[in-house]
């Protein structure tokens, strides 16, 4: 389980940016929704432990990151990966990307490789697997970026906006790959504006609005929510 408790960041001195955010979360899936500026990608990355709370606690399995020794930090950093929006990828191929998490890990190097290709052939994206970074398209970038996160064996995958960039194919392809992990008992917690990517993922809904959480309720409550602007 992640736990914030009375979490607050501000970039400036003259703006809190989240104000007291007190959460728990321990679903499969978790999506955090609200307008532009709200706060998402701040507290997806508080969650990450990428940004360090001006006050308040983030415990990650019961362990207070920020209090943690350097050795439990590590073990913790492992468990989470983020994938921004817009990833940066490192110099190379798709190839020698996906596999970098296993080699840290003490793979050797034809291990890694062979688990790479596996990954992104069942991630349908094996075509691209030999061409270099520079030669992707955004929403190439996005999954390359995901089959990293994905290889890494994190326990919480948090992904900003992943579908912003990907066609109607690739995003059915994700939501699959989605389903794979929450299968493996791994927990996803999403930024997005899609309510329906939100439904079919049977989320819980979050929603932020400047800073604070603002409401919750099941992504069949989405829907509901959804016919009513369709029809009304
Ligand atoms: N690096 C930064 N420096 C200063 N202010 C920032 C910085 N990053 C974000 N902000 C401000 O913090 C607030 C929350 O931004 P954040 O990126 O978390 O919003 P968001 O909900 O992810 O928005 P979007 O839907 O557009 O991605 C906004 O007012 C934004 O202008
Ligand atoms: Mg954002």
């Amino acid at each position: 389980m992640i736990e914030l408790r009375d979490v607050w960041f501000s970039y400036t001195k003259d703006k809190n940016v989240l104000k007291g955010i007190n959460l728990k979360i321990n679903n499969n899936v978790t999506i955090i929704m609200g307008p532009n500026g709200a706060g998402k990608t701040t507290l997806l990355k508080i969650i990450s432990c990428l940004y360090k709370p001006d006050k308040g606690e983030v415990l990650i399995d019961g362990l207070n990151f920020w209090k943690a020794n350097s050795k439990d930090k590590l073990s913790l950093r492992r468990k989470l990966v983020y994938v921004h929006e817009n990833p940066v990828l490192f110099k190379g191929t798709v190839v020698s990307n996906v596999m970098y998490p296993l080699l840290i890990r003490g793979y050797s190097r034809e291990n890694a490789k062979k688990e790479a290709l596996e990954l992104l052939n069942r991630m349908g994206i094996d075509h691209i697997a030999f061409r270099q970074r520079d030669e992707l398209s955004a929403g190439e970038a996005q999954l390359v970026a995901f089959a990293r996160a994905i290889i890494s064996g994190a326990k919480y995958i948090i992904l900003d906006e992943p579908i912003s960039s990907l066609d109607l194919e690739h995003r059915k392809r994700l939501e699959f790959n989605l389903k794979d992990l929450v299968r493996e008992g791994r927990k996803i917690i999403i930024a997005t504006h899609d309510r329906l990517f939100a439904f079919k993922l049977k989320a819980r809904v979050i929603e932020i609005d400047q800073g604070q959480l603002s409401r919750e309720f099941s992504s069949e409550e989405l829907i509901t929510e959804l016919d009513n602007i369709i029809f009304s």
